[in-house]
């Protein structure tokens, strides 16, 4: 149910890249292939969208630092309908990103995100990811300051459909309960939940209690408190196993070192090697295909021109055909 319910709330905005028609752009989430995608977070828990309670002072309404993992299908940071994971605790419940840092074995997962807190609620935040073939899958939470143990999050979203990486996506955020704090309202105090509920979603009648600060007897669905857009940056292909970490975290040191510098304009494109000699034909008799290749041997810094393509695909023949009848080639 945990993402078949955010998918019939979500506005999906499905669209595959352009296929250029020079290059081979087939399956390219499949082994080998790397893609950089930006996240956003767009507040909007307002007092005009959510006058019940709003926390104004101490602590006034804001999103927590935000924690996300790429990964396989091995891993996960929450399941709706499930208890909450033990590493997840400390999150719900005060926002502590320290257990879900160090504790969370790393074996299944690509790439982690922390984002800053998110000030005022109704402002954006955005930051990058990683994904790769072999983890092809992003999760991420965040949560809701003040609140007993609610967050909002997304749960396993897979980013490789039909073997292409999609190019954006918006999913548009209820609050969550995770179970372990039974309070109502936005600053009740702890109240331990023993034992652990599962993580359920909070709408406007559910809980069906008049105390909870979410609940609006006259309104049928609540405005989405959040939305995440996530979009895809950049696309590599082609990519050896063992270049995949040396990629990664190239790209990591240069948009971490100085993140104002993504808007500027340095002039450190990317640089690729030589075409590597074509292919042989796909077919020695009558019309095939053959392909050429080449490598990043320097990634773009921020602001440079992005790689080109990798794979070049060109048709080609023969007419060194067994019978000598093709029409192809009768020259
Ligand atoms: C909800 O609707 C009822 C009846 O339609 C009305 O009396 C009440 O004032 C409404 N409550 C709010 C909070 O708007
Ligand atoms: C904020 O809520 C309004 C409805 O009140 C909705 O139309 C809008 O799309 C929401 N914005 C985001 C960023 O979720
Ligand atoms: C690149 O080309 C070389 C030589 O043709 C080939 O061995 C290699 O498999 C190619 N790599 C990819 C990813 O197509
Ligand atoms: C991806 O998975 C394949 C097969 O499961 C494995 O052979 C390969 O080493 C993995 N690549 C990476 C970068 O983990």
């Amino acid at each position: 149910m945990n993402l078949t319910f955010l998918i019939i709330s979500l506005v999906i905005c499905l669209s595959f890249s352009a296929i250029n028609a020079n290059s081979y752009h087939e399956n390219v989430c499949e082994k080998g292939s790397l893609a950089v995608y930006q996240i956003e977070i767009e507040g909007n828990w307002t007092e005009d969208n959510f006058p019940k309670n709003y926390p104004k002072f101490r602590p006034h309404a804001h999103f927590s630092k935000s924690f996300g993992i790429s990964h396989s299908q091995h891993d996960y940071l929450f399941r709706m309908q499930e208890v909450v994971r033990p590493e997840l605790e400390n999150f719900c419940l005060r926002g502590d990103i320290e257990e879900l840092h160090t504790q969370i074995s790393k074996e299944n997962i690509f790439d982690e995100l922390i984002m800053p807190k998110l000030d005022d609620p109704s402002k954006k935040i955005e930051s990058r990811f990683f994904v790769s073939s072999n983890h092809s899958l992003f999760s991420i939470v965040t949560k809701i300051v003040p609140s007993p143990d609610w967050i909002i999050g997304i749960d396993s979203l897979e980013l490789c459909i039909d073997n292409k990486w999609v190019d954006e996506i918006r999913i548009e955020m209820q609050p969550i309960d995770c179970g372990v704090n039974s309070g109502f309202t936005f600053s009740s105090p702890i109240w331990d939940t023993i034992p652990r509920d599962e993580m359920t979603f909070i709408t406007s009648h559910f809980p069906n209690n008049h105390a909870s600060s979410f609940y609006y007897q006259n309104v049928t669905h609540l405005p989405p408190i959040a939305s995440f857009r996530i979009h895809k940056i950049k696309e590599y292909i082609g990519v050896k196993d063992s270049s995949v970490k040396r990629i990664h975290q190239k790209y990591r040191r240069n948009t971490m070192k100085n993140p104002s510098r993504l808007a500027n304009h340095d002039n450190s494109d990317c640089v690729v090697s030589k075409w590597s000699e074509w292919s042989a034909c796909s077919k020695e008799c009558g019309i095939g295909e053959k392909f050429r290749n080449r490598t990043i041997m320097r990634l773009e810094k921020s602001g440079g021109k992005a790689c080109p393509h990798l794979i070049e695909r060109s048709w080609c023949g023969s007419s060194r055909c067994e019978s000598s009848s093709s029409s192809y080639f009768s020259w």
